[in-house]
């Protein structure tokens, strides 16, 4: 059983790309939204929320446990894998390949806080952007705009414009999305900066990790998609997942305040 968990609706990003790609799974999905946002968290207050999560998710079957947030990847994941015996696939901050494509060697990376100052951020980036200049920004106001689903709005473009065009002014030809919330908003930011600017979203090469460490498939026609959040408002919740993914056969939403 594979289960994926963030802060929010962010990971839908990431098991909405698992799922055109392997749809007949059964899954679990933990959307911590009484705790969100992630992004202005301690180390110690994330890996207690991780240690929760995971306990329940274990306890609900899964084998497998997708961290689809960066910021928790940044934070706790080491510390996961240690204390855990199943696998854990995390965020990767996809710099890399934004920064081997990039013809006017200058990148943007939009993140949360949390990720920029954690150790992968920093260690992915001395690694592999040698020689190329990289503006960070924190999205300041994304995570809430996913949440409340102000996608394709005049206020998701009013709070988009000053955080991507100082990025325009240094010439980016690419910029990564480093929270896994942002991809739900990639119209939006692709109307402001222009067909000649890709935006990257993690997520494919996130799958494809996945899926090399699944240990076996079992795949079931009858797949059961189970969303829980730790939010007591429960409608809040389908409504918004609905939102980012469409409405589905087989899905069950749950209150779990853990
Ligand atoms: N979706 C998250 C991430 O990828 C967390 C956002 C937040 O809660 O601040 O970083």
């Amino acid at each position: 059983m594979i289960a994926f968990f963030d802060s929010g609706l962010g990971g839908l990003s990431v098991w909405k790309t698992y799922y055109q790609q392997v749809p007949e799974q059964s899954m679990l999905y933990f959307a911590d939204q009484k705790y969100i946002p992630y992004g202005s968290k301690t180390k110690e207050e994330l890996l207690d929320r991780a240690i929760k999560i995971t306990d329940f998710l274990i306890s609900k079957g899964a084998t497998i446990i997708v961290v689809a947030c960066n910021t928790a990847t940044a934070a706790v994941i080491k510390l996961l894998r240690e204390k855990y015996a199943i696998p854990f696939v995390g965020m990767e901050p996809a710099i890399k390949p934004a920064a081997m494509s990039s013809k006017t060697k200058t990148i943007g990376v939009l993140a949360t806080e949390g990720t920029f100052s954690g150790e992968l951020f920093q260690q992915t980036k001395e690694k592999f952007t040698k020689g190329v200049n990289v503006i960070i920004q924190p999205g300041y106001g994304m995570v809430e705009l996913v949440e409340e689903g102000l996608m394709r709005t005049p206020k998701a473009k009013e709070l988009l414009m000053p955080l991507v065009h100082p990025m325009l002014k240094e010439n980016v030809d690419h910029i990564v999305l480093g929270c896994t919330h942002y991809p739900f908003l990639k119209e939006d930011i692709q109307e402001i900066v222009g067909k000649n600017v890709e935006l990257i979203d993690p997520s494919p090469a996130v799958v494809k990790q996945i899926i090399r460490l699944m240990p076996e498939l079992v795949l079931d026609k009858a797949a059961k998609y189970q969303f829980y959040t730790s939010s007591s408002d429960l409608k809040s919740f389908q409504n918004g997942v609905e939102k980012l993914i469409g409405q589905n056969t087989n899905v069950d939403y749950q209150s779990f305040d853990l």
